[in-house]
C-alpha cells in the first residue's frame, strides 16, 4: 500500500501570514525521510493554498512522484502539462467549498475529461479521476477507458466522526449526520460497502484503485482492510499531527499503522 501525502495544508499554514513560512519544499525531504511514496498536491483555482511556484518548485525538486490534483479549468490543465508531474488527479472544484465535497459528475463533464485526459496523457502524465464510490461510476470510468481512480472516502469519514469521534459534539458537527447510533452504523455501513464494492469493480476491469479524503489515524484501518486499494492519500490527519509531534513522526505514524495492516 502506497501513501501519498498531501502537504497542501502546510501552504494553508504559510498563507494565514503570507510570508514563505513555512517553507513548503522542506516537507519533501522529510515526506521522503518517513517513507512517503508520493506527495500530493492541489492547485486550486483561487490559489488558496498551492500556488503556481510551488507547484514548479515541487514537481522539480521533489524525491518522490508527485500527484498533482486539477481541475478542469483550461489554465490549470496548461500549467499541468508544463510541469509535468508523475500523475495528475482530476478533481471537481467549486470555488466557495471549504474542501473537494464530492466525486466527478463523469456524465455532465464526459467530454472535458476525455478530453483533458488525452491533453495529458499525450504528455505522459498518468491520469486519475477523483469519483465517488459507486458501481455505476466505476462502469463509466472503465467506459471512458480511465485507468486510475482514487475513491473519495469524505462520507464515510464525515460519518465515522459523527459516530465514533468527537465531531458532534464540536461546533463543527455535521446537521444532517446529527442521528441516532444505530442509524450513524448503518450508514457508515453502507458507504463502506460502496467503497468495497467500487474498488472490486475497478479492480474487475484493471483499473488501479487509490482512496483518499478526511483519512485519519483511525478511520484509515477499515480501509487498509480493502485489498484492491493499492494507494491512499492523506493530508489533514498528517499535517494536524506533525503541530504536536513533527512531519516525519506524523508520517512514520500512519505508515506503521499501514504497514501492520498490509
Ligand atoms: N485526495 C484528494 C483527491 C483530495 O482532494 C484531498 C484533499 O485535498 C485528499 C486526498 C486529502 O484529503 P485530506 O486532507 O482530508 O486527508
Amino acid at each position: 500500500m502506497k501513501l501519498g501525502v498531501n502537504i497542501d495544508h502546510i501552504a494553508v499554514l504559510r498563507q494565514a501570514r503570507q510570508i514563505n513560512d513555512p517553507i513548503i519544499t522542506d516537507a519533501l525531504f522529510f515526506c521522503k525521510n518517513a517513507g512517503a511514496n508520493m506527495i500530493t498536491i492541489h492547485l486550486r483555482e483561487d490559489r488558496r493554498h498551492i500556488n503556481d511556484k510551488d507547484v514548479k518548485d515541487i514537481i522539480s525538486l521533489s524525491p518522490l512522484p508527485v500527484n498533482l490534483e486539477c481541475s478542469l479549468n483550461k489554465d490549470i490543465i496548461d500549467i499541468v502539462k508544463t510541469h509535468k508531474p508523475y500523475m495528475a488527479t482530476i478533481v471537481p472544484e467549486k470555488r466557495e467549498e471549504l474542501t473537494t465535497e464530492g466525486g466527478l459528475d463523469l456524465k455532465k463533464f464526459e467530454k472535458e475529461i476525455l478530453k483533458t485526459k488525452k491533453i495529458l496523457e499525450d504528455e505522459g502524465i498518468i491520469v486519475s479521476l477523483f469519483v465517488d464510490p459507486s458501481n455505476d461510476v466505476i462502469d463509466m470510468c472503465h467506459k471512458l477507458q480511465i485507468s486510475n481512480v482514487e475513491l473519495h472516502t469524505g462520507k464515510y469519514a464525515n460519518i465515522y466522526a459523527m459516530l465514533y469521534g468527537n465531531l458532534g459534539l464540536s461546533s463543527h458537527s455535521i446537521k444532517e449526520l446529527e442521528l441516532p447510533k444505530e442509524q450513524l452504523k448503518q450508514k457508515l455501513n453502507d458507504t463502506y460497502k460502496a467503497i468495497i464494492a467500487s474498488a472490486n469493480l475497478s479492480e474487475f476491469y484493471g483499473i488501479k484503485v487509490a482512496a483518499g479524503h478526511g483519512l485519519n489515524y483511525e478511520n484509515v484501518k477499515d480501509i487498509l482492510k480493502i485489498k484492491n486499494i493499492k494507494e491512499l492519500n492523506i493530508g489533514q490527519s498528517i499535517v494536524a499531527k506533525s503541530v504536536f509531534i513533527g512531519l516525519e513522526k506524523a508520517i512514520k505514524k500512519m505508515k506503521k499503522i499501514i504497514n501492520e495492516t498490509r
